[in-house]
Parts: structure tokens; sequence; C-alpha cells
């Protein structure tokens, strides 16, 4: 029996969903011969440290960060934090060799992401980035079609990453609404996540050919009251090439109301077409051409066991009894601790990071206003 102890950086929302999925890890039959123990909890907020700590069972909760990378006894560190924050705390712990696994982006613009990405290479451990979405079983079962050539050559695309969790003007004012402290909006927030499922399913985007941006509200109020202009983009839409030629759309909004939190990707190709939408959450939608007709169209496959991450994460394994995101930061720990102790090479690396925001940084690089001449 191996022991991993591990330590978690940031509280917050995503730093609980790392939480829940070490958690449950274990419940991989391969993972076993692993004991995770949830060994601290940090936050800035200490309150917030302890109550997590509560929560989820870790044994120490503390405000001070500096402890963890000297720390002999912790193994694996999970970082989430406000995304101007990832770089400095970042630089230590990965120069402590210990194993990371960091949330995107990897800090607030191109040049900390490839400061990050070459200091990983630098130091030894097992490095990973939160593309939670590559273990969502319907997306990662579609990207598995695509590989074998079943959809044959990806002609176009489609994606969106909507959310209305900014969608009110009374929504406050956090990190997130700030160039300074987020880098980009909705685009790097949450349109991180489609570039990498174009990546994961298609190929890397090479290409952007067009991007514009919208601030819906410009103004909001933080929790004591005082206001702020935003500084980032509410809404982002983007037309991309990949490198295997496919052409395609990217859209993306944190005001789109009536969309709590919506990813979607739709690909055709020359022997079919597939479609996602975590609205459907464990529903894939395949049509592969060649069929009667009169009685062919798309095939709507309900995830169950046969399926990839499935039975690693469901209390139940068997089909159509389905599972959630939360569910998906589990699979993505149990890649991780795989990774960690040498059963598995991870495809969610700094470079995979580093490629989400070259692209993004180049999208708003079209964040400039062409008026027509009429
Ligand atoms: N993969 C996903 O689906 C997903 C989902 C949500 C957020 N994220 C990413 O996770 C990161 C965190 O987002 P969030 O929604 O959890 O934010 P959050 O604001 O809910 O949590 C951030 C936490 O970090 C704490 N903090 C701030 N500075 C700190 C420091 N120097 N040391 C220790 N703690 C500090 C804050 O007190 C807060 O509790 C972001 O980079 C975001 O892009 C990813």
């Amino acid at each position: 029996m191996q022991t991993l102890k591990v330590a978690l950086v940031g509280a917050g929302m995503a730093g609980q969903a790392h939480a829940f999925g070490y958690r449950n890890a274990s419940m991989a039959d391969d993972l076993r011969d692993v004991a995770i123990e949830l060994d601290t909890v940090a936050d800035v907020s200490e309150a917030l440290a302890e109550d997590v700590r509560l929560r989820y069972g870790f044994k120490r909760a503390t405000a001070d960060i500096s402890q963890i990378a000297a720390n002999p006894e912790i193994d694996v560190i999970s970082v989430a934090l406000p995304n101007h924050a990832h770089r400095a705390v970042l630089e230590v712990l990965l120069r402590s060799g210990k194993h990371v696994l960091t949330e995107k982006p990897l800090g607030v613009g191109v040049e900390d992401a490839e400061y990050l990405t070459n200091l990983s290479l630098q130091y030894p451990g097992i490095r990973s980035v939160g593309f939670s979405y590559r273990r969502i079983p319907a997306l990662a079962q579609m990207a598995q079609i695509v590989r074998e050539g079943r959809l044959g050559d990806i002609w176009h695309f489609e994606s969106s990453y909507y959310a209305d969790h900014a969608a009110s003007a009374a929504d406050r004012f956090t990190w997130r609404f700030d160039r300074a402290t987020a880098g980009g909006g909705a685009l790097s927030d949450l349109g991180a996540h489609a570039v990498d499922a174009i990546a994961f399913v298609i190929s890397p985007i090479d290409e952007v050919l067009s991007a514009q941006f919208k601030t819906s509200i410009t103004e909001r109020t933080d929790r004591s009251g005082q206001q702020h202009e935003v500084t980032n983009d509410d809404f982002a839409s983007a037309l991309v090439r990949t490198e295997c030629g496919a052409a395609g759309s990217l859209l993306t909004s944190r005001v789109a109301y009536g969309q709590p939190n919506r990813l979607s990707l739709s690909v055709y190709g020359s022997k079919g077409s597939a479609h996602f939408d975590t609205q459907h959450y464990n529903d894939l939608k395949v049509f592969e051409a060649g069929g009667n007709a009169a009685t062919t169209g798309p095939s709507h496959v309900v995830m169950g066991p046969a399926n990839p991450h499935y039975s690693d994460v469901s209390s139940f394994r068997s089909r159509g009894v389905n599972t959630g995101y939360g569910e998906a930061f589990i699979a993505e720990i149990q890649d991780f601790i795989r990774a960690v102790v040498g059963r598995k090479e991870l495809d969610t690396t700094f470079d995979n990071a580093l490629h989400a925001m070259r692209v993004i940084e180049s999208m708003y690089a079209f964040d400039t206003k062409t008026a027509l001449q009429n």
C-alpha cells in the first residue's frame, strides 16, 4: 500500500471540487493500493479552510501556505486560487519538486503561462492542469470516436460555454471581473474549457480568424458595497481553425440568462457527426452516415460502464444511473494519482494550458473596434 498525503491550496469553489475528487479517488479498482490522506487545507481565509477541513475530512486547516512546500510529509498539492495568485504560489510549489495539480488558467496571461510551463520542466514531479471537462464520460467518448476515425475527417464544429452567474447587475464584483486579478473575463474563465475541449476532441486551434468581445455590465459592487469598473469581457465569440484543418466557432458568456453552466461541442466530419452538451450530461449523440435513409438518425447513447471514467466514479455501476460534474473531478484526480504512481501519462500538462492561454490571447488581440465606412 502506497500512501499519498495531499495538501489543498485555495478552498473556494474549485478547491472544494478537488477535495471531493481526492476523497473519492480510491473508488477506482486500480487505485485500491493507494491510500490518499487529506492532510492540509490552506486558504487566506482561515475560517473557510476550517469549514472545508470539517466538510471533507482534512487533518489540518491553515492560513499559512508557506509551510506546505517545505513540509516533507506532503506528497501531492492541488492549487485553486484566483488567477493572479497562481504565479507566485506555483513558483514556490513547483520548485519543491512535489506533485502539483493546478487549476487553469496558468496566471493572468501568456507571460505567466510561459514562465510557469518552463519552470514546471525544471524540477521533478508530476504537473497537471484542471481541464476537468476532459474527464466527462460523454466528452471523453466523443474524443475516442473521433480518434478512431469513425466520423472521418473533421470538417467543421461549433463550441460554446455559457453561464449566467454574472447575468444580473446585482451579482457582486469579485476578482473574476478585473483584468489585473483574472486576466480575461468569460473567455479566459469559461471559454478556456471550450478551447481545451476542441484540442482534446478534434485537434489544437492553430489559427484565430476573428473575435469580438462585449462587456454588458460595466460596473459592479463588491461585498463591502464599493463600486468597481468591470475591465474584462462578459461575452466573447471567435472563428477559428484547428491543426487538422477543421473550421469552427467558439462562443462564451457569463451573462447568458437561463444557461447556468453549459458547455457544448458539435463536430461534423466526412463520415458522421457527434454532439455533446452538459445540459444532457450523460448523453452523446452520434450519427454515422451510410445507413438506411428511411430509418437512420442520430443515435442517443446513454453513458454507462462501457464509457470512459464511468465505472471509476459512479456509485452505481450501471447505465443510465448517471454521473455529474463532481464526478469529473474524481476522474481528474484519479488520472493525476495514476500519473503520480507511474501508471499513466497525462494529457493535461502545463503545455496544454499554455496552448489554451496562447489561443485566448490571440483572440484578445482582435479586441479593437473596426467601424464600417458607409
Ligand atoms: N476546472 C473548473 O471547472 C473550474 C471551476 C471553477 C474555478 N476554476 C479555476 O479555479 C481557480 C479558483 O477559482 P474559484 O472559483 O475556486 O475561486 P474562489 O474565489 O471561489 O476561491 C479562491 C480561494 O482562494 C483563496 N485565496 C486567495 N488568495 C490566496 C492565497 N494567496 N493563498 C491561499 N488562498 C488564497 C480565497 O480566499 C478563496 O477561498 C481559478 O483559477 C478558476 O479559473 C476551475
